[in-house]
Order: C-alpha cells, then sequence, then structure tokens
C-alpha cells in the first residue's frame, strides 16, 4: 500500500508560495504529525516537490536534511526517503518516549534496565525514613530547581562517582534527560543559541524534543573514536562522550579535549556512566571545562525510567535561565522521590545497588558476547546496558521482519541515522530483559541472527 504512494503522487501542503524554507519545514512536520504524510510512507523525490511547488531542488533538499535530523523522516542509502516510523509516532503520540515498540515476548530495546532489578526493599525503607523525619515544608510546592536536600547530595555524589566538578547551586533536578533536553532547548533560545548538534547516529527522540522547542538541529559524525569533533560547527552539542548510544563507543581523549576546548556549549548525557565493565575509568568530560560543559545524570539506568529523575549540572551563567523556564513550565519532580533517592544516595543503599546491577550487566555482557558467532564482532562492549553489532545495509534492513518472526523488540542503528551512508547495524539492549528470561531472550536473538 504505502510503496504505492511514489514520488510522482500530488501531495497536499499548507504552504504559501514565497513563505520560505522554514516555513515549507513547517508545513511537511504539519503533514506528518496529523497523519497526512503516513508514518513509513515514501515522500515526494526532492526534485518532484522542487517541481511542484516551483521552487529550487536545493530547498527542497535542505528541509529533507533537517526534518530527518529531528526524526520526521528517515533517509536510508540508495532507497527513496520515507516517513520516519519511530520518529513519526513520536512525534504525534502524546508518551512518545517509552511505547514505540509492540509488545513482543522477548526485549532487547536498547535504553532500558532490567525493571526486576528495581530495589523495592531499599526504596520501601528510604521512603520510610523519608517520612518519619521531613518536615512539613516537604509536602508544599517545592523548589523550581529541585529539593534542596537531593542537589546537596547529588553534587557530593556526582563528584565522588564521575568527577563532576559542582556545587549545590549549580544542580537542576529534571523529569528526566528526556525533559531536561526540551528545557535546554528552551532555554539556550533565551540565551540566543538557536542551532543544536547531535551524534550522529543518536536517538531520535532526544533530537525530537530539541527540535520541538524551536531549535535547528544538525548531525555530526560519529567513527570508532567516538564524535568527529572537527567537524562541529554549531554554538550547542549534545554528546554521549562515556558509551556513545547508540554505537557504545568510548570519546578519544584527544577529542574530549577538542571538545571541551572548542568554544561549543556542551551536554554531555551520561545515561549509562555507572555502569563500566573495564578498569579504565572514564570521568565526566565537565570536569576538562565546568563553564562550557553541561552534565546530565539520570536514574532512568540505575533504577528505573518511571521515576523520571535526572540531573543536570550547569554552568553559572546558564542556571538562571535554565530555572526560569522550569518556573513558567510549572513541571517539578514529586518531592518525595527526590528525598528518597537522596536517602538512598547518603546511607549507601544506592552504591550497594548500583555495584549489585553492574555485576548482573557484565555477566550479561559476558554471556552474549560469548555466544555470538564468530563472523559477528561487538562493537561498545566495556560499559552500559547496550552492544552494537555492525552489520550491512541489507542485512540491517532485515531485521524489522526477522525480529517479529521471532517476538523479539530490537532496535537496529538506522533508526537513529542521520546521514543515509553512516553507520549500520543491531542495537543489543541486553539491560532490558526480567533477569529470568535473559536466557530465553539470548536463545531469540541468536536464533534470528542465525537466519541472516
Ligand atoms: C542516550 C540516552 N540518554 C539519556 C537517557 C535517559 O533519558 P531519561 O532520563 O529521560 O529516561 C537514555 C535512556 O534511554 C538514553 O538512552
Amino acid at each position: 500500500m504505502e510503496d504505492s504512494w511514489s514520488s510522482s503522487v500530488d501531495v497536499h501542503l499548507d504552504w504559501t508560495p514565497g513563505s520560505g524554507r522554514h516555513a515549507l519545514a513547517n508545513a511537511v512536520r504539519a503533514a506528518i504529525r496529523d497523519g497526512r504524510w503516513r508514518s513509513g510512507a515514501i515522500v515526494p523525490s526532492t526534485r518532484a516537490l522542487a517541481h511542484d511547488l516551483g521552487i529550487a531542488r536545493g530547498t527542497v533538499t535542505r528541509v529533507y536534511a533537517d526534518l530527518a535530523a529531528e526524526g520526521y523522516l528517515h533517509t536510508s542509502q540508495g532507497a527513496p526517503t520515507r516517513v520516519a516510523t519511530a520518529g513519526a509516532e513520536a512525534l504525534s503520540s502524546p508518551d512518545p518516549a517509552y511505547t514505540h515498540r509492540p509488545p513482543r515476548q522477548w526485549n532487547l530495546m536498547v535504553g532500558r534496565p532490567d525493571p526486576s532489578l528495581f530495589p523495592r526493599d531499599l526504596w520501601t525503607a528510604a521512603a520510610k525514613r523519608v517520612l518519619q523525619h521531613t518536615p512539613n515544608e516537604t509536602f508544599g510546592y517545592g523548589e523550581p530547581r529541585g529539593s534542596s536536600v537531593l542537589r546537596t547530595t547529588l553534587s557530593a555524589y556526582a563528584g565522588r562517582s564521575r568527577g563532576v566538578r559542582t556545587d549545590p547551586a549549580r544542580i537542576v533536578i529534571c523529569a528526566g534527560f528526556s525533559h531536561a533536553i526540551g528545557v535546554l532547548g528552551r532555554a539556550l533560545r533565551r540565551v540566543g543559541i538557536t542551532e543544536m548538534a547531535f551524534e550522529d547516529p543518536s536517538f531520535v527522540r532526544f533530537r525530537a524534543f530539541a527540535a520541538a522547542t524551536g531549535q535547528h538541529v544538525v548531525g555530526v559524525p560519529v567513527d570508532e573514536q567516538g564524535m568527529d569533533v572537527t567537524q562541529l560547527n554549531s554554538p550547542a552539542v549534545v554528546v554521549t562522550p562515556a558509551h556513545q548510544a547508540p554505537m557504545g563507543v568510548t570519546m578519544a581523549p584527544a577529542r574530549r579535549t577538542a571538545l571541551a576546548q572548542s568554544g561549543a556549549l556542551v551536554i554531555e548525557d551520561d545515561y549509562d556512566g555507572e555502569f563500566r565493565f573495564d578498569h579504565h575509568q572514564v570521568g565526566a568530560l565537565q570536569a576538562l571545562a565546568p563553564e562550557k560543559v553541561i552534565y546530565a545524570g539520570t536514574a532512568s539506568k540505575t533504577l528505573a525510567p518511571s521515576l523520571r529523575l535526572a540531573w543536570l549540572v550547569l554552568p553559572r551563567a546558564l542556571v538562571d535561565p535554565v530555572v526560569s523556564v522550569i518556573e513558567a513550565e510549572g513541571v517539578y519532580v514529586p518531592m518525595l522521590d527526590q528525598l528518597v533517592l537522596a536517602d538512598m544516595i547518603s546511607s549507601g543503599a544506592y552504591d550497594r545497588h548500583v555495584r549489585r546491577c553492574r555485576l548482573e550487566y557484565r555477566a550479561r555482557r559476558d554471556r552474549l558476547v560469548a555466544a555470538l558467532p564468530p563472523h559477528l564482532i561487538p562493537r561498545g562492549i566495556s560499559a552500559g546496558l547496550h552492544l552494537t553489532i555492525p552489520m550491512s545495509f541489507s542485512d540491517e534492513s532485515a531485521v524489522p521482519a526477522l525480529a517479529a518472526r521471532h517476538s523479539l523488540a530490537i532496535a537496529t542503528v538506522g533508526e537513529s541515522r542521520i546521514d543515509a551512508d553512516g553507520p549500520a547495524g543491531l542495537v543489543v539492549g541486553y539491560g532490558a530483559p526480567p533477569k529470568n528470561s535473559f536466557g530465553g531472550t539470548l536463545a531469540a536473538l541468536l536464533a534470528m541472527l542465525q537466519e541472516m
């Protein structure tokens, strides 16, 4: 059906001739959000659309490139451009980040920790302590920047565990990194920054959140040494230096230094920094340039994504703009959860839990790597809850149908790619399955790989 919607078919866009490139991009975004340009459908070729609208082909090419970077369109080498599937759903559904895969028996989705590892007992004990001792003010409206107790605790924790240079006054609590990226998109506009670069590949939902704040989103290629800093030309950039998402590489020391000295404002997404499996410690990039790097930590991997708890360590000049965006939004993280996390960290329970999880995930990583067929060489295995398996474009494009047949929820690098010529492969989120089903999930993956 969707393939019949070829590049020569007429499409309607609410666009006034002469209104410019940004208006054209808005018209295409609206067509995708409204479902008029359907998820997965082939879009008109740049030549055909330029002809129909009576504008230069280069204008359409730039609009398509921008929309691919934002996650609305999906470009693929040697294939027509399509409306993105995950991206289009993410941009139109009310709960974009965590529902974009149909239920399958086996889950290897990147970015998910094992929900069965949530420390129910430790959380209950900490919640009890908090409720017994917290003053009545806890039940008021709270602070837009977050609980001072949690900010003080996190200041010590981020310094001790990740080498972050901070004090409580620089810390702001957000409802997950997903919330933080939107807050930052707005705050950066207030200080005159209107373009944000992201690694290519990088997760589409974060690019979409930034684009939704009016930021122009562009991609910077990633190779074996992490993001290629020489290709960065934007005033702000979001990076995952400790364990690139999704490729898994660690940014090389020379690139870290170059990035810290580049003059760009860096948003360091340290989403799984607690899970390093080798002895090669990779501290926070933020320590190299605390006034140029925004450090972002999250409880989504160590505890649970549903807590919606993340923290930003900000350059001093950005504290007020960020707090005023949060105040204007009126969205604060629940105070009791903040206090429970603070209690868990200061009692040592959080560190013990993280250590236990690290052992579990490392054991899974070892089992997975040992079980892979020898011709598949995994990458990004030193850290985090996922690794990648590089593969050809044609093997990658076979994955969705094969995964469905094996009832496996799994992502490809292609879903995160901005440039159609970028890397291809499979992203194996071995952290996702509950402990008791890891064996079955691994067997499903191996059965799928055998058919490729
Ligand atoms: C690359 C990356 N950054 C950040 C996060 C954390 O996002 P949040 O704090 O909104 O759960 C994730 C979670 O999947 C991630 O994969």
